[in-house]
């Protein structure tokens, strides 16, 4: 990764990214990239242009006028949003990740997208699940996500492209906001503890899901994108993860630092349906093995750090 192009810079993830590329990289390095323009860091710190992804043709001319040798596509619609949403999710995630894989391949770049446990359903293996398992999921993202994994792997195998995924679980940040996903409960959590005192979970009590910090999500991409191909037996996408927690655990963990914390639960049937076709928790063997792959955070370390950062941002 010398010179690099960033799809959906301003959403959850890329927000992050953005600053710590410029960081690693250096800032005339990092070219960010977002369908929307705002006052913001990303946008004022460095090289930003304006990009709707279902361009390919405005995508190319933006690769090609930085001469970028690594794209990170990070531009999709989340699982909650894809299920509202479905056709406009599938030209969003589709046509904006074949395009962007279309440019690599001319411009030969290297090549990483997020995957994600969405790409799992209810037939897969619920705990432990393993890298190579059962991929029928039952909703429009993860339909997408795994259609994207095969192209990525298409685009290897016929095209020698360098493409490399992970499989995020949750995200958690304090940051940027994630917006229509399933898991964003765990992020809501800890801005209503702090708001409010009290949060209402729209995911039920017991329903485990895998979560990560954003620390460890930002050095997940940078390690895998940077680790030599050879030790590479797997490519799209990996099993990453820091935890499995249901939300009577993060309450819990919360209390330890706001005593008079409450939650009660209104469960989103939509969202719940999506969480339960999801596993409990996966096996991020493969990618420890091939790559190295470590989280730092766990819940308690987690928690810990989001609570001071957004006590501090919300003051
Ligand atoms: N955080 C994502 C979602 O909930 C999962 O990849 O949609």
């Amino acid at each position: 990764m010398k010179k690099i192009l960033l799809t959906g810079a301003l959403g959850q993830i890329g927000t992050e990214l953005t600053e710590k590329l410029r960081d690693v990289y250096g800032v005339d390095n990092v070219v960010a990239t977002d369908i929307r323009e705002t006052d913001h860091p990303v946008v004022n710190n460095g090289h930003f242009e304006l990009l709707d992804v279902t361009d390919a043709n405005a995508m190319g001319e933006i690769a090609k006028k930085y001469q970028v040798d690594t794209i990170i596509h990070l531009a999709a619609l989340l699982s909650a949003t894809a299920e509202a949403k479905p056709l406009l999710a599938w030209n969003l995630n589709m046509g904006g990740l074949v395009n962007a894989l279309e440019v690599s391949r001319e411009l030969n770049c290297q090549f990483f997208t997020p995957s994600s446990i969405g790409a799992f359903g209810p037939d897969t293996p619920k705990n432990q699940t393993p890298q190579d398992t059962i991929q029928r999921p039952t909703t429009m993202y993860g339909v997408n996500k795994v259609a994207g994994e095969l192209l990525c792997d298409y685009y290897h195998h016929k095209f020698g492209v360098d493409t490399r995924g992970l499989r995020f679980p949750g995200l958690i940040s304090y940051v940027a906001p994630p917006g229509g996903g399933t898991t964003d409960y765990a992020v809501e959590i800890y801005y209503k503890a702090i708001e409010n005192g009290a949060y209402t979970s729209y995911i039920n009590k017991g329903t485990y899901m895998d979560m990560m910090y954003m620390p460890d999500a930002l050095n997940a991409i940078v390690n895998l994108m940077e680790a030599d191909p050879a030790n590479l037996k797997h490519r799209n996408s990996f099993n990453v993860t820091a935890m499995s927690i249901e939300p009577e655990m993060v309450a819990a963990e919360i209390r330890k630092h706001i005593p008079s914390f409450t939650m009660d639960y209104n469960v989103d049937p939509v969202r719940q349906g999506i969480a339960d076709s999801w596993p409990d928790s996966i096996d991020p063997t493969a990618a420890t093995e091939e790559w190295g792959f470590k989280a730092e955070y766990d819940l308690a370390k987690m928690t810990q750090d989001m609570l001071t950062k957004l006590k501090s941002k919300l003051a």
